[in-house]
């Protein structure tokens, strides 16, 4: 096994890092390889912002409500971004490009771009021995970021990265079988898909009661039934609509 290969499947979260930053090389050389994922017609879609202000990363840690969003090597705000597109555009222009970058098409495509550049500063990250965890809850209050950062129209922000120095080594967290995630040539039953569950909830409970930290008892099924039912961030769809994206 090579070792790209080996940084994939040694992936866990590291939610606790020493208090030593990020080198100006090692930040480069990560953002480097975020900018070389591929990218929906070389639209590259997207933005990062890394975050030094302390007072910011405080107040996305309060947005947050988790403590390793200040506390880390370097902090990293991943934004959908069509802005830049639209500064070359006369009004007229710009005019028949919003009805296309108002779609749902555009709203995915700079959603994805951002997602596929993250992947590859995460992987990067990992590669060079440091941890990282995706922070989606800075949509928690998402008009207080998008403030924060003054974030111009056709941008928004999706997720953060927490990136450092691990100071923790949580055991490696399950995931569904290769069964269950990958079909070839139709979609599998739904018996199939129960079947392959079954065997899941079996093996993420052993997980949950036996890992070094939080042990609980939980299943995968319970646990998104009601992860999926709970209303979450509802003013998110209404943002993305201000922002002139997915309005139809
Ligand atoms: C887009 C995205 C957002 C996430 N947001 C958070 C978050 O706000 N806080 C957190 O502690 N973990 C967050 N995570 C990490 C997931 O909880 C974690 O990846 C998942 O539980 C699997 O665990 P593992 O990464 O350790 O394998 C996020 C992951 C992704 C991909």
């Amino acid at each position: 096994m090579n070792e790209t290969i080996q940084t994939l499947l040694n992936h866990r979260s590291i939610r606790k890092f020493q208090d030593k930053a990020l080198s100006e090389q090692q930040i480069t050389t990560i953002v480097d390889a975020a900018r070389f994922a591929s990218t929906s017609s070389y639209l590259m879609a997207y933005s990062i912002i890394g975050v030094t202000d302390p007072n910011k990363k405080a107040e996305l840690a309060a947005i947050s409500n988790q403590a390793y969003i200040k506390d880390n090597g370097h902090f990293l705000l991943f934004c959908a971004d069509f802005h830049r597109h639209t500064l070359h555009a006369t009004q007229e222009e710009y005019q028949d490009m919003l009805t296309n970058l108002e779609n749902t098409e555009h709203f995915l495509v700079a959603t994805i771009d951002a997602t596929l550049a993250a992947q590859n500063a995460a992987i990067a990250a990992e590669s060079m021995g440091l941890g990282i965890c995706y922070i989606g809850s800075i949509r928690n209050d998402i008009d207080k970021v998008n403030d924060l950062f003054q974030l111009p129209s056709h941008v928004i922000p999706l997720f953060g990265m927490a990136i450092g120095y691990p100071a923790d080594s949580p055991d490696q967290k399950p995931r569904l079988p290769k069964t269950s995630i990958y079909f070839e040539n139709e979609y599998i039953s739904d018996d199939e898909h129960k079947t392959q569950l079954q065997k899941f909830d079996a093996s993420i409970s052993d997980y949950y009661q036996t890992r070094k930290e939080n042990q609980r008892i939980d299943k995968w099924t319970s646990q998104v039934k009601q992860s999926i039912a709970n209303p979450k961030r509802a003013r998110i769809s209404t943002y993305v609509k201000e922002k002139l994206f997915n309005k139809r």
